[in-house]
């Protein structure tokens, strides 16, 4: 890839808060070409600073008709740009360019039948079909349309479902192209940022490591680096960039809390010492950590103590290493930055995330966060690129609270043990059924309530472990696993008879929402 500012192969999405702008992007970065995120209060004048070769309009959840509306700068309509607006984006479009927007006599929720009335290139290599499902999700409507405008496609409840102007490359769709439910979806965006926006399919990760390498030596000069690694797949891959970018400047310190799962520890020494040849730091602080969270029950709290240890610990490591550390490599991805641009501002807080992000302040160190641009399967791809083995870039998601958030009350050592075999356990049995890669998260959850079993012929008075395994994209949605039933039951038959201590298993079948992921 050519420096970013040299070309415009890439697309600016303007984000009117649809819960669909971070698939938007995802979708238009499978066709790999780069695009961001950005708020709608952009101008005409930032748009063009920004340099697109097209922007999409997302949808979001206000209606036009309200008097405080997210809006449109009407100029950006003007800069001779390909834009494609997708339900509010096309409404906005229409009101602004003098059409006529109304709530709908019939609101749209869910599928619809698309008719496509015309061919274009935003149809092109479509199925002969001319009636597709689409998904839709709107309760106003473009009434009429504004001067200069075609029909392309209709749907019963939308007699706009698709359109475009007669001679500028401003199209609108009434539907979602971006989800999986809209049938040809893909490639209807795949025409808009190829054929319409021109844009070369560019945007991949060699090209990305490339790049990236050259911004952190720039950077960070001839400065130490220093990296905080959790055993996770962000910070790994993070850290692994930077090596490549600036060698042994860099120094990983990796904080042993004890809450760790089994081998983590290990593994992260052989992956980063031995494999990668990063110099790495590993400070033996379980002790420390199990004695700080004695007696307490509140998850938050929780969270906090270990919070606090983890960047006293760190700080303590990064100031005995007597190096001239001025930068701190953090493996920020980018739906954290969305979060903070987007319409609708940060989300509620709901659990404390313990990241180190709190270090800087403490330590006045320059950040290096060179995965900012990626999505979690981009970081994937960008750690097999970099060398990283499959067990760390492959690895499930893992809390910093790590086992902490496991243990519904109080943490013993004895808690600890048990949970940490119970959940080898879980992860050996659904690899084995092949199951691993297809799931976001399958983990134990250590319940400190104690029920009856017979074991032998004795009565049993024990704890419960509870399984859980989701689905889901982002971790903002997920759904409980279907697990086949014979996996569930050699993991319960397994837990029960090798983890001393347990007599009962059952299975988590919540979804969130309302329920978390994780139990704390
Ligand atoms: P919840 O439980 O909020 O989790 O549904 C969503 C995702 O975030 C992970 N998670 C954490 N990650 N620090 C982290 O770094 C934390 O404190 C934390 N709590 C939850 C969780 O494993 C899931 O992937």
């Amino acid at each position: 890839m050519a420096p970013r500012d040299a070309h415009r192969d890439r697309v600016l999405i303007l984000d009117f808060g649809s819960q669909y702008s971070q698939l938007i992007a995802r979708r238009i970065r499978e066709q790999r070409v780069y695009c961001e995120i950005h708020p709608p209060t952009l101008d005409a004048a930032a748009v063009r600073a920004w340099n697109p070769a097209g922007i999409v309009l997302s949808g979001g959840p206000a209606s036009v008709l309200e008097d405080d509306a997210p809006d449109l700068d009407p100029a950006i309509l003007d800069l001779d740009l390909p834009i494609l607006g997708i339900c509010y984006g096309l409404q906005l479009v229409a009101r602004i360019l003098g059409g006529r927007v109304e709530p709908a006599d019939r609101r749209e929720y869910g599928p619809a039948e698309l008719v496509i009335e015309r061919s274009d290139p935003l149809f092109e290599g479509l199925s002969d079909a001319t009636r597709r499902t689409v998904w839709m999700s709107h309760g106003d409507w473009v009434r009429s349309l504004p001067p200069g405008f075609t029909v392309l496609g209709t749907s019963e409840g939308s007699p706009f479902a698709a359109v475009r102007h007669a001679e500028r490359p401003l199209y609108g769709l009434q539907f979602h192209p971006e989800v999986v439910h809209t049938d040809g979806g893909e490639r209807i965006l795949a025409n808009f940022v190829h054929g319409i926006c021109g844009c070369a399919a560019s945007w991949t990760m060699d090209a990305f490591i490339d790049e990236a390498v050259d911004k952190i030596k720039q950077q960070v000069g001839d400065d130490h680096v220093v990296c905080g690694l959790s055993g996770g797949v962000d910070s790994a891959v993070a850290a692994a960039l930077v090596h490549r970018a600036v060698g042994e400047q860099l120094t990983c310190i990796f904080v042993d809390n004890g809450l760790l799962r089994e081998a983590e520890r290990g593994e992260v020494e052989s992956v980063f010492r031995q494999a990668l040849g990063i110099p790495l730091v590993v400070s033996d602080a379980a002790a420390r950590f199990v004695q700080a969270l004695a007696g307490v029950t509140d998850p938050e709290r929780k969270r906090r103590i270990i919070g606090h240890l983890f960047i006293e610990i760190f700080e303590h490591e990064a100031e005995r290493l007597g190096s001239n550390a001025l930068h701190l490599v953090q493996g920020t991805l980018y739906p954290d930055v969305i979060e903070s641009v987007s319409v609708r501002g940060p989300a509620a807080t709901i659990k404390t995330h313990h990241n180190v992000g709190g270090l800087p302040e403490v330590m006045k160190l320059s950040l290096v966060e060179p995965l900012r641009e990626l999505f979690k399967d981009e970081v994937r791809e960008v750690g097999r690129n970099l060398g990283l083995p499959e067990t760390v870039v492959g690895r499930h998601p893992f809390p910093g609270p790590g086992l902490a958030v496991r243990i519904v009350g109080e943490i013993t050592p004895e808690r600890l043990a048990c949970l940490r075999r119970a959940d080898a356990i879980v992860t050996e049995e659904i690899r084995r059924a092949g199951l691993y890669d297809s799931l976001w998260q399958a983990f134990a959850v250590f319940l400190p309530v104690q029920s009856v079993g017979v074991m032998g012929d004795a009565r049993t008075y024990e704890n419960v472990i509870a399984v859980r395994a989701v689905n889901s994209v982002d971790a903002m949605t997920a759904d409980w696993a279907r697990l086949p039933g014979d996996v569930l039951g050699t993991i319960s038959t397994r837990i029960i008879n090798e983890v001393k201590g347990v007599n009962r298993v059952v299975y988590d079948i919540s979804s969130k929402p309302p329920s978390t992921i994780e139990w704390e």
